[in-house]
């Protein structure tokens, strides 16, 4: 197979740990025989600096050729004070909206070889297995209007019947491969929008008689993460909520470093590690790039639908815990390894 393949490395660490996915990319095509076509462009605040905008149109033209991207991160504290428009961030959304990739994936489990490096208890993070589902291309980050002025700010939180429709839809299909229970995260005890989320999440649940729907606010579920991870399978929410609430997910995990995510839509697939540009470790060869390498994994099985590709990328992670050569986000108990002694080990594992 030809997998062609758009690479947004962008800010900071997210040129490491993209480097690192791209090896790993390139051993499954060897050992697989399939071909890979590979593109670069420019995301962020490297796009900024290089064309003036943080989603140039050089790189839109490119994400709609290729079959799927694969994005480092983005963000750059230079841009700090910068209008939400003009910053590096900006050119994620961007191609969040163009892609029209809604549904974003965050699977957060605890690997047995982790359950040392979460800073939780043992016995809270041994076994948890849920995702996470995010809207992403609604809620506060796209709603209009929105502004500031001299003595006032404002944004607005806004969805419509068929964007809960169709996010919906992509949880309770996960449910079904899986342990067939979907936890609906809302503030309807104060917003609109939350209420009429949960509705629609109602009226679209009847279409899946065998799957369990609960539903709980945005606050308990953030104690609920830390208390009693295990009681979730698929969690559905909101962008900003599942924004929020995916960041206490890498706690879960060992660090967010280790997260993957996917985004997918009726169209082609983006794929980001969940963290971001991490400035402070940037160009030290320090960065996990697990996050990074799960998320081609997830690429190879949901845009390629090349599932023993993908199992024998996560098989192998599982086996580089197992051996303690892990970055320091980690805590392991020798010398920290390096992104590419990471990348190299999963390389060789598979
Ligand atoms: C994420 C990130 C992004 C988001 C930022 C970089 C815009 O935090 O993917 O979780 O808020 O969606
Ligand atoms: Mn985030």
């Amino acid at each position: 197979m030809n997998l062609k393949i758009l690479l947004l490395p962008g800010d900071g660490i997210g040129t490491e740990v993209t480097a690192a996915a791209v090896d790993v990319l390139k051993t499954v095509g060897k050992k697989f025989g399939h071909t890979l076509e590979l593109s670069e462009g420019l995301l962020g605040g490297v796009a900024i600096h290089k064309t003036g905008t943080p989603f140039p149109k050089d790189t839109e033209e490119l994400c709609l050729k290729a079959d799927a991207t694969l994005m480092g991160a983005v963000g750059l504290p230079e841009f700090d004070t910068a209008p939400p428009s003009q910053r590096p961030e900006a050119g994620l959304l961007g191609i969040r909206r163009v892609l029209d990739v809604f549904a974003n994936l965050r699977p957060v489990r605890t690997w047995k070889a982790l359950v040392d490096s979460s800073p939780l208890k043992n016995h809270v993070v041994e076994g948890t297995d849920m995702i996470i589902v995010r809207e992403l291309t609604g809620g506060l980050y796209y709603g209009q209007p929105r502004g500031i002025e001299n003595d006032r700010a404002f944004n607005t939180m806004s969805y419509t019947r068929q964007e809960v429709e169709r996010v919906t839809h992509t949880a309770f299909k996960l449910a079904g491969n899986r342990r067939k229970k979907v936890t609906s995260v809302d503030k309807s005890n104060v917003l609109e929008v939350s209420q009429f989320w949960r509705k629609v999440v109602v009226d679209v649940a009847q279409q899946y008689p065998d799957i369990q729907l609960e539903h709980m606010l945005v606050d308990n579920a953030a104690m609920q993460m830390v208390l009693n991870p295990r009681q979730f399978d698929v969690m559905l929410t909101e962008n900003t909520f599942g924004d929020i609430l995916s960041d206490v997910g890498g706690i879960l995990a060992g660090s967010i470093g280790m997260l993957p995510s996917a985004s997918l839509g009726m169209k082609k697939g983006l794929y980001e590690p969940v963290h971001g540009s991490a400035p402070d470790i940037a160009g030290q060869n320090k960065a996990n790039p697990l996050g990074a390498i799960g998320s081609v994994a997830a690429m190879l099985e949901y845009t390629f639908g090349l599932n023993k590709e993908a199992a024998a990328v996560n098989d192998a992670i599982g086996k580089v815990l197992e051996s303690g050569r892990v970055t320091a986000d980690l805590r392991p108990k020798g010398s920290p390894a390096t992104t590419q002694e990471v990348g190299k080990a999963v390389s060789e594992a598979i």
